[in-house]
């Protein structure tokens, strides 16, 4: 069993990210600006978003947090993005999900910019992904795909299972790895599939994106399957001087031992997550240098 460690190939991509924003800075005099919208104070978010400007100061982008609290009326949040879109010195943005229940998140999403949408959930993003156009991929399974190709596992002809059709990590996930270039056979498992143990005992390679701790046991893992654990779910653990931990979908220390490859949680795809927000968002930059 190898660990698939995304810590580490995050922090590689990351320097390499800062070297070309070194030169654009001193060819254009251009710093790449990245800006999240944050709204309420889910603690997931808050990690998530923190990190995302920590990314941010590592590889030289300048970066803009614009929070309001959970009582944000949608009006507001469609003029902030109104904002965001107009503001030529923002390359890219996100609006951190989810939203608080009044907000409508597929209006908020719709209203963003394609071109500085780099979060690649927009609508024109995600259908240009289909059809293999130049676009902004999503940023977990853009990750997920770049941790397959630096650590060289092969994917062509490969049956690919991935639990959980999220619009944000199974769905596209489950498109990119049956396109050319990946030529998985994908199967995209959910809440319905029937027999679930048996779909994920055929996987040479599973994925589990379903958002409910040690979910995959190790009686439905092949011998020699890659497992990538998309999971980030928070247990009570007393052991610990906050009284809880983080885990993944996969009960890791049961299934590891069976797997070629795997990713722990935490230091695994998440890592990976932000490094590709960084990675759109030079795109961003590119494309209008
Ligand atoms: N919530 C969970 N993951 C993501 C993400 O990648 N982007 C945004 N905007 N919100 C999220």
């Amino acid at each position: 069993m190898q660990l698939l460690d995304g810590k580490l190939l995050a922090e590689t991509i990351k320097s390499e990210i800062k070297e070309k924003v070194d030169r654009i800075k001193a060819i254009h005099g251009k710093v790449p600006h990245l800006a999240a919208v944050l709204v309420g104070n889910n603690p997931a978010s808050e990690a998530y978003v923190g990190n995302k400007i920590r990314s941010c100061e590592q590889v030289g982008f300048k970066s803009t947090l614009i929070r309001r609290d959970g009582s944000v009326t949608q009006a507001e949040l469609l003029e902030i993005v109104k904002d965001l879109n107009e503001d030529p010195d923002v390359d890219g943005f996100i609006v951190q999900l989810p939203l608080p229940k009044h907000i409508d998140e597929q209006v908020v999403t719709l209203a963003i910019d394609p071109a500085k949408d780099v979060d690649g959930f927009h609508p024109t993003n995600f259908g240009r992904m289909t059809q293999g156009l130049p676009a902004f991929l999503p940023a977990t399974p853009s990750g997920i795909l770049e941790m397959l190709k630096r650590y060289r596992i092969e994917t062509a002809g490969k049956e690919c299972v991935i639990i959980g059709r999220s619009n944000i990590v199974g769905t596209p996930l489950s498109i990119l790895l049956s396109r050319k270039g990946w030529d998985a056979t994908v199967t995209l498992a959910h809440s319905r599939t029937k027999d679930l143990k048996e779909v994920c005992l055929r996987a040479d390679i599973l994925v589990a994106a379903i958002g409910v701790a040690h979910f995959v046991t190790a009686d439905m893992v092949k011998e020699g399957a890659v497992v990538i654990d998309v999971g980030m779910n928070r247990i009570e653990d007393l052991t610990k001087k906050s009284g809880t931990r983080l885990v993944g979908d996969v009960d890791f220390d049961a299934v590891a031992p069976k797997t070629s490859f795997i990713t722990p949680v935490p230091g695994g795809v998440g890592q990976l997550t932000v490094a590709s927000l960084m990675l759109n968002t030079l795109r961003a930059v590119q494309s209008r240098t």
